[in-house]
């Protein structure tokens, strides 16, 4: 560990007393969990139980993936008309009774943890760890919604009309959900177009969401792609906004599409990131490469809030590296349905072939690391984790969705180093890893980020504690499980005497 003692160059300047004495014990992250935030919380399971892991590994191998039927331009039509047929009843619900709904699913949705994660696995290839922490997420955003909604009371929650939700494969059901119920409780009708890759819990959701009560004239479900169903969707005129999640070039076409249309069609877009954590010479390194790992390599890489570019101070960078090296020897790369499976496979092949030549491009042009090792040969599109060294940030041209880290050395002003991550134009996640605090808060009010972690890894927000969402190329909306999102669904109407 860098003893403050030792004038290391970026420490010339910082009074001695502002820096944390060498630590036994974690440096403090942000306190994200206040007690209150429990009420969102589904019961979840703990994998380290036998008991409850059992039958979530039986579901697992019991889960066959059926197909579902794809959506002609007809259908998206026909659903068009009937979610506007549908909108006077469900918009004229009390809120209480559109929150009540929404309390009823994610009851349902809890209790179908296991048949939930089967699914997950099976048909998104997530780690159960990770298929636990989704379905737990979902139902958070369920009862918040349904909390928000309820307190903000009818007179605000009036719906706009028939509202298109398109969204992501990495998280089809928490994702997916998250839209669809913060548009109804706001009023809204809802056309759901799930991605591709994960019709089958898209559809698993809405099947839960009708038996709870929601009308089949306010909620359909369109399967089918981006570029017919979704493109439809989005250019269809009785619409009244969009809210999207996916990559910033998608959300571009879109948003073209919205601006050419004219009108006040809204778009909520929450899209992707080059996402960034800065590393001090007072950090401390393991609590660093363990929120490397986390950041980078969990979910495969395949979050939008995961870690793409590590900027190491170069007193420590040797260390830091050689600490990362020692860690993508440990990790298990695997099926998703193994729960020793740290690092399961991408998406699909596609992913996979698009994501190997960006490898290899890496390969040629940066200095490798390290890789991980593929455990289960037999278990398609396992990329392992692999880290490259690169000399300057314009080298990473574009966000590579899977287990890649590049790592920079830096030297100088830290804020010199946050200008540089504004500069690529991205900003979803940030993190800042230092024994100085007054350096972390001002570092977070340069950074032009949505979301700032400390002292910790950067992804995993929590629905309520963490609301989530990004500025600049990734994204234009209020942040997802926030107090400001349900806001952008309703139709905005200022009558005097009403608050
Ligand atoms: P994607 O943009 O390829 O697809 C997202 C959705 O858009 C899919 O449902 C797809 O069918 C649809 N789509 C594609 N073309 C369309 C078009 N022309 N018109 C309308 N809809 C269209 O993204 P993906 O590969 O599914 O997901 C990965 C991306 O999502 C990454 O860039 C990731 O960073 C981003 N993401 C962002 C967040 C966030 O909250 N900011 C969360 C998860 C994922
Ligand atoms: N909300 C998800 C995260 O924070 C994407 O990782």
């Amino acid at each position: 560990l860098a003893d403050p003692q030792v004038a290391v160059p970026e420490l010339l300047g910082c009074p001695l007393e502002d820096v944390r004495p060498a630590p036994t014990q974690p440096l403090p992250s942000q306190l994200y969990r206040a007690a209150g935030d429990q009420r969102l919380n589904s019961t979840g399971a703990d994998l380290a139980d036998p008991a409850q892991r059992a039958p979530l590994a039986a579901a697992v191998a019991a889960t066959q993936v059926q197909a579902v039927p794809l959506a002609s331009p007809t259908d998206v039509q026909d659903a068009v008309v009937r979610l506007q047929g549908g909108f006077k009843a469900w918009s004229e619900t009390p809120v209480a009774q559109r929150a009540a709904v929404l309390r009823r699913a994610a009851d349902a949705m809890d209790a179908q943890l296991a048949p939930l994660c089967g699914l997950l696995v099976k048909e998104a290839h997530k780690t159960l760890a990770d298929c636990v922490a989704e379905v737990r997420e979902a139902v958070d955003f369920l009862r918040y919604y349904a909390d928000e909604a309820e307190s903000a009371g009818d007179a605000a929650m009036q719906g706009r009309g028939v509202f298109v939700c398109i969204s992501p494969w990495n998280f089809p059901l928490a994702i997916f959900a998250g839209q669809v119920v913060a548009a109804l409780v706001a009023g809204n009708t809802v056309a759901a177009k799930p991605a591709e890759q994960t019709p089958a819990v898209a559809a698993a959701c809405v099947r839960l969401l009708h038996e709870a009560g929601v009308p089949e004239d306010a909620l359909v479900l369109l399967n089918g792609a981006g570029e017919t169903v979704g493109a439809a969707l989005v250019a269809h005129p009785a619409t009244a906004g969009v809210c999207f999640t996916g990559s910033t070039q998608v959300a571009k076409i879109i948003h073209k599409t919205l601006a050419q249309s004219g009108g006040d069609r809204v778009l909520i877009a929450e899209t992707g990131g080059l996402n960034a954590m800065v590393v001090d010479s007072t950090a401390l390194p393991e609590q660093v490469v363990d929120a490397v790992v986390q950041s980078a390599f969990r979910s495969a890489g395949q979050r939008c809030s995961a870690l793409r570019l590590l900027c190491v101070h170069e007193a420590v960078a040797d260390g830091v590296i050689e600490m990362i090296k020692g860690a993508l020897a440990e990790l298990r790369v695997g099926d998703p349905a193994n729960l020793a499976t740290d690092v399961g496979p991408l998406i699909d092949a596609e992913a996979f072939t698009g994501i190997s030549a960006q490898v290899a491009r890496l390969h040629r042009e940066a200095q490798l690391i390290a890789e991980g090792r593929v455990q289960d040969g037999q278990v398609p599109n396992l990329l392992p984790p692999i880290a490259f060294e690169v000399r300057d940030m314009a080298e990473l041209k574009t966000e590579i969705f899977g287990p890649v880290l590049h790592v920079l050395r830096w030297k100088g002003e830290p804020d010199a180093v946050i200008e540089r991550i504004n500069a690529l134009g991205y900003g979803l996640t940030l993190g800042i890893q230092t024994r100085i605090d007054t350096r972390a808060e001002r570092l977070a009010d340069l950074a032009a980020i949505g979301n700032v972690y400390v002292n910790r890894n950067i992804i995993g927000a929590v629905v309520g504690v963490q609301p989530f969402g990004g500025e600049g190329l990734s994204g234009t909306g209020p942040k997802a499980g926030g107090p400001n999102y349900l806001w952008r669904f309703v139709r905005p109407q200022a009558l005097p005497g009403r608050p």
